[in-house]
């Protein structure tokens, strides 16, 4: 009899959790930002202007990166004088090949002060194409400095790009493993599995942490708990994951085994 009601309770929780996805699913959908078309006749103020619009959105950049907050606590740079800073930070190198350096190999130089976290904004699931990088350039040359960019200009890195169609994300219903899904959603990037600090908190041994309820909990609501030292972060993971449309994209037994990877480890 006890066996039976641990297993009835067990049925409960489960369709409690599915019944909780299926809230969760379309309440979160958002819309992708619709491609900006960029033609190379752009004047360099025009660049600044569309770079704007994929700084704050398809570049997903102001889901981490904050403009004119100078707090001492921020895990990611402020980037409201980067057109001054750009070409201080590394010798030898000048404003537009620090920050084509920046997004193509962003693990190259790591600012003084932060750690690694910095997507691959090339490729998927972000996906800027070389076109619209240029754009971001000349928007980020010109906050405190002079765009000098054309869409001439040729990069460091042009060429790595891989448009998101040709690396599209299985659609949901698919099948993915927990490794696959680790990367493609770009979890690495704010999380080690080696217990180094990157944005978010090392999941080395987060399944002795976490149940596998609170693992879910934190994927689907990062904010409702957030982990300790971690505040100041607040709100970058959901944003972030929402942006690259996670919640559209995975499906429930998807999720499940993420669950069920991370709480192994
Ligand atoms: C997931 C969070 C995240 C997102 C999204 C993100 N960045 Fe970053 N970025 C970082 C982190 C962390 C660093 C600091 C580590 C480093 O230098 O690589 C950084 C560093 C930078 C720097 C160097 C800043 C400096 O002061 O020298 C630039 C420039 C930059 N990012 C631009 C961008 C742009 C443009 C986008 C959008 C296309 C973007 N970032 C998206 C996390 C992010
Ligand atoms: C933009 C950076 C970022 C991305 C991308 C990200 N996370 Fe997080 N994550 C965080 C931060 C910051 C926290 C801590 C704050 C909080 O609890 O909300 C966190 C918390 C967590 C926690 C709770 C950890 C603990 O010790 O309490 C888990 C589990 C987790 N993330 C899993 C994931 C998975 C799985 C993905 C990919 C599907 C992911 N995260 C993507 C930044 C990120």
């Amino acid at each position: 009899m006890k066996h039976a009601l641990s297993i009835f309770g067990f049925t409960i929780l489960v369709s409690a959790f599915y019944w909780y996805v299926s809230l969760w699913v379309p309440q979160k959908r958002t819309e992708p930002p619709e491609d900006i078309a960029i033609s190379q006749d752009l004047t360099t103020d025009e660049m600044v202007a569309i770079g704007e619009e994929i700084v704050a959105g398809k570049g997903t950049c102001l889901t981490c990166h904050t403009m004119g907050d100078h707090s001492t606590t921020l895990r990611f740079p402020d980037l409201d004088n980067i057109g001054a800073v750009a070409a201080t930070r590394v010798e030898g190198q000048d404003d537009v090949a620090y920050l084509a350096e920046s997004m193509y190999d962003p693990n190259a130089y790591v600012v003084p002060g932060f750690v690694a976290g910095m997507p691959l904004v090339a490729r998927p699931p972000i996906a800027l194409t070389d076109d619209e990088i240029l754009t971001v350039i000349a928007y980020l040359q010109s906050l405190g400095g002079t765009p000098t960019v054309t869409m001439a200009t040729t990069l460091e890195g042009q060429g790595q790009s891989v448009a998101a169609e040709q690396a599209a994300p299985v659609a949901a219903g698919g099948n993915r493993d927990a490794e696959t899904l680790f990367t493609t959603y770009l979890c690495n990037t704010c999380h080690s599995l080696d217990g180094s600090p990157l944005a978010g908190p090392s999941l080395q041994g987060v399944g002795g942490r976490l149940s596998q309820a609170e693992i879910y909990e934190s994927i689907l609501d990062p904010d409702a708990t957030i982990a300790e030292g971690f505040a100041a972060a607040t709100g970058t993971m959901g944003t972030l994951l929402n942006a690259v449309g996670f919640s559209e994209q995975v499906s429930a037994q998807e999720l499940q085994s993420l669950v069920e990877y991370l709480s192994g480890l």
